[in-house]
């Protein structure tokens, strides 16, 4: 089991590699201006940033769609740091360039992933990851986690290495079930994680312990 943070704000970055757990960081564009990130040369040095809090995986999004585009903009990416992940999208160039990538021995993260099928096509590729986004199947009321379960499932059955990234994670309860159904990885906001801490028992165990150790004092 693995955590990847879904931020580009370096605090929420540096905060999560602080809680000791924090196995890489995923972005994407929106992320990118959410944080007031413009232009090529500051967005690189913003990767650049990231990659020296985190020295896990760091998935970096293409914004070209054409083939030979994504390939420029992924190598580009690639040598910032030895930890960045080319993040391509789910389209027929994407599927196109992650073959590339894999043969060239760079990482990607094959994003925007919303069916079996997909994920079938990314694993023939050659991902080093498959990002299924389960909030936004369940915000259409659709089932997320029944797509994390049956890519687990294909995924099983084949000799292939791509893993499972369970993205667009909102709340600890998709955490739990993620894992629970076969995800390698899950990325979602340091807030998701911190709230898998909180238990009613534990805070009524401590107080209980807290005030028993006070009868301890000398
Ligand atoms: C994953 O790589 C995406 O950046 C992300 O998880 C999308 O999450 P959202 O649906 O909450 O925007």
């Amino acid at each position: 089991m693995r955590f990847f943070v879904d931020t580009a704000n370096l605090k929420e970055i540096e905060e999560a590699a602080d809680l000791g757990i924090l196995d890489g960081v995923t972005t994407n564009p929106s992320l990118m201006a959410k944080e007031g990130i413009k232009g090529a040369a500051n967005i690189k040095q913003h990767y650049k940033d990231i990659c020296s809090i985190v020295s896990g995986d760091v998935s970096a999004e293409v914004f070209s769609t054409k083939y030979e585009d994504i390939i420029k903009e992924g190598e580009e990416l690639a040598s910032l740091a030895n930890n960045i992940v080319v993040k391509v999208p789910m389209i027929k160039d994407g599927v196109k360039a992650i073959r590339y990538f894999s043969e060239n021995n760079i990482d990607t993260n094959c994003t925007l992933v919303f069916s079996a099928g997909q994920a079938i096509l990314a694993e023939t590729a050659g991902a080093t990851y498959v990002s299924p986004f389960i909030g936004r199947i369940d915000d259409i009321s659709w089932d997320g986690m029944k797509l994390i379960e049956q890519i687990a499932n294909i995924y099983e059955r084949q000799a292939g290495f791509t893993e499972i990234l369970a993205a667009s994670i909102r709340n600890p309860l998709h955490i739990v079930k993620a894992f629970e159904l076969g995800a390698d990885v899950v990325t979602c906001p340091l807030k998701s994680i911190l709230g898998l801490l909180n238990h009613p028992l534990t805070d009524i165990g401590l107080a209980k312990f807290l005030a028993d150790a006070k009868k301890t004092e000398a």
